[in-house]
């Protein structure tokens, strides 16, 4: 193998010295990851959800029976408090000012059927707006850990 002379020696030096200073030779630096907030697309998309989300919900033959008194007003106050605490919880800017869980469901007897029939709804909110697979788990996973603040009416016993 040929010997390297100096000045090769120095080339090679400054190739590197290049490339690092370039950045093609630095390592590759993981980007953290946007938060759900921005994957889903930002307050508009969510909100956009939100009203679809709702929108089954009031329309469903079972579950539409615990919006029936509540008043235009009531029931746009519920779809900002829900649209602002999915914006929180995916960590977007907004804040939730509403009650908790607990407190705005309880007395409401929720059962695990009608759960199900919600997250069903959400699930198709979600196709329709072709939210990909990551996201949706994602997004399901908050909603369910909720769930036991929600539903007060355990499934009946087999
Ligand atoms: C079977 C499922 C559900 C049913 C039937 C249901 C029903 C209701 C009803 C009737 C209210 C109004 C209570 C009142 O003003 O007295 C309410 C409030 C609310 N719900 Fe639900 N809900 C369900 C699931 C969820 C889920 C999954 C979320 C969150 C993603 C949620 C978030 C809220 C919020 C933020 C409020 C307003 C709280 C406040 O007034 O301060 N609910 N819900």
């Amino acid at each position: 193998m040929p010997r390297m002379t100096l000045r090769s020696a120095l080339a090679v030096l400054i190739l590197f010295a290049l490339l690092a200073g370039s950045g093609i030779a630095a390592p590759p630096q993981k980007q953290p990851e946007a938060s759900l907030y921005k994957r889903l697309g930002g307050y508009d998309a969510i909100a956009a959800v939100v009203d679809d989300f709702i929108g089954r919900l009031v329309a469903d033959k079972q579950l539409s029976r615990f919006f029936a008194g509540a008043s235009t007003d009531s029931k746009k106050r519920i779809r900002q408090l829900v649209v602002d605490q999915i914006c929180a919880a995916t960590g977007g800017p907004c804040v939730y000012i509403g009650r908790s869980m607990k407190a705005a469901h309880e007395g409401l007897n929720i059962t695990e059927s009608d759960w199900q029939l919600a997250v069903g709804d959400l699930v198709a909110t979600l196709d329709k707006f072709k939210v990909a697979q990551k996201e949706k788990d994602e997004l399901l996973a908050a909603v369910s850990s909720l769930k036991p603040d929600i539903v007060t009416v355990s499934a009946p016993k087999m």
